[in-house]
């Protein structure tokens, strides 16, 4: 196993069967050599970025999410410009200085034109932070407008990078071509571009996951978001198991050695199956945390899958918790945009 993480470890980029054996080692050495990769670029620094989930309405139907269009048991809400700016507010103080919008695919803001007020609102009043979009499937023109507006990052997990497999996670009318030419388009624009996928989405082979590792290469994108798919109940995949712990860290591992500048955060969702899960993560080579900076009265309605953390803390807190359980390990939380750093 040795041999095969130091192979990974220099050339980053190992054959189908080498990966699908490092998927489910259990060696310390995989996480060990994942530290050092992400020592050497960024160091025991951790970067922040303050999470304002601003709309739960959703067009979409996606089998696994809890904010599904059929979910009618979700009280559905949107942000106002003010509120949103009430979040950065707190978050620059706080010390964030990447504020991620995140939304459903909200019809409210199909054309343009109130997202880019957002955009412009925030860059004015916050020059030195960088914004990150997160609102799903666009056209190319679209984008374009959104990036010259400030968006300066846009998160979009492929989600799986086999076809059968995405089409067994979501209706028909969405495709992995379609998602594919989107992140293509967002690269091609100029932003600092994410892809990911949940690790133990159902009906998820180890083949898949080889195929996200090798999606990933090819696409060399600046972050990566993985996190274990959870449950929802109102979903159809309520009965459904949660994505496994080591077989996540070890992807993180993976995709630290693969790429040692990316950017990868430790995601709620690690953080939710594991009560040390975001720690884990980072010292597993996670190198990014996404505190929730929605307001209290909203968090509860953003429920992508059940047991979420952080739903009744607030900001300060939040931020205060991270920041000891990085210091117990070694870690240290700074006030940076944290763009990525690439060799
Ligand atoms: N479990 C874990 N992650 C989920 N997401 C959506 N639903 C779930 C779930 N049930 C992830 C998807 C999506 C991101 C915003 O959240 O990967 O892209």
């Amino acid at each position: 196993m040795r041999a095969l993480i130091d192979r990974l470890a220099e050339q980053r980029i190992l054959t189908r069967d080498a990966f699908k054996l490092l998927l489910t080692c259990e060696d310390a050495y995989l996480q060990e050599r994942a530290r050092e990769a992400r020592h050497q670029v960024y160091g025991k620094q951790v970067f922040i970025r303050g999470l304002i989930e601003f709309t739960n309405y959703c067009k979409h139907d996606c089998y696994y999410c809890g904010l599904r269009c059929s979910n009618t048991t979700v009280p559905r809400y949107r942000l106002s410009l003010e509120q949103m700016l009430d979040c950065c507010r707190l978050g620059y103080d706080l010390g964030f200085r990447t504020f991620v919008l995140q939304g459903g695919e909200d019809a409210y803001y199909a054309d343009d034109d109130a997202l880019i007020d957002i955009l412009q609102a925030i860059k004015e009043r916050y020059p030195d932070c960088a914004i990150t979009l997160s609102v799903g499937e666009r056209s190319y023109e679209s984008y374009q407008r959104l990036f010259e507006a400030g968006a300066d990052r846009y998160l979009l997990r492929h989600e799986t990078a086999d076809a059968a497999h995405y089409s067994t996670l979501h209706p028909a009318q969405m495709t992995l071509e379609s998602r594919k030419q989107c992140l293509q388009d967002l690269k091609q624009i100029g932003y600092q571009v994410g892809c990911g996928f949940m690790v133990g989405a159902p009906g998820q082979t180890l083949d898949h996951l080889v195929d996200d590792l090798l999606f990933i290469k090819e696409l060399d994108p600046a972050m990566v978001g993985i996190g274990p798919f959870i449950p929802h109940a109102d979903t159809p995949f309520a009965g459904e198991k949660a994505g496994d712990l080591r077989l996540t860290l070890n992807a993180l591992s993976i995709l630290r050695l693969m790429k040692p500048s990316l950017l990868l955060p430790a995601t709620t969702a690690l953080g939710t199956i594991a009560p040390d899960g975001r720690e884990l993560g980072i010292l597993a080579g996670a190198n990014v945390v996404m505190p929730n900076l929605s307001p209290m009265d909203t968090r509860k309605k953003y429920l992508l899958y059940n047991g979420k953390i952080s739903t009744d803390d607030d900001p300060r807190y939040c931020r205060d918790v991270i920041d000891r359980k990085l210091q117990a390990i070694g870690y240290e939380v700074v006030t940076a945009r944290g763009d990525c750093i690439d060799l």
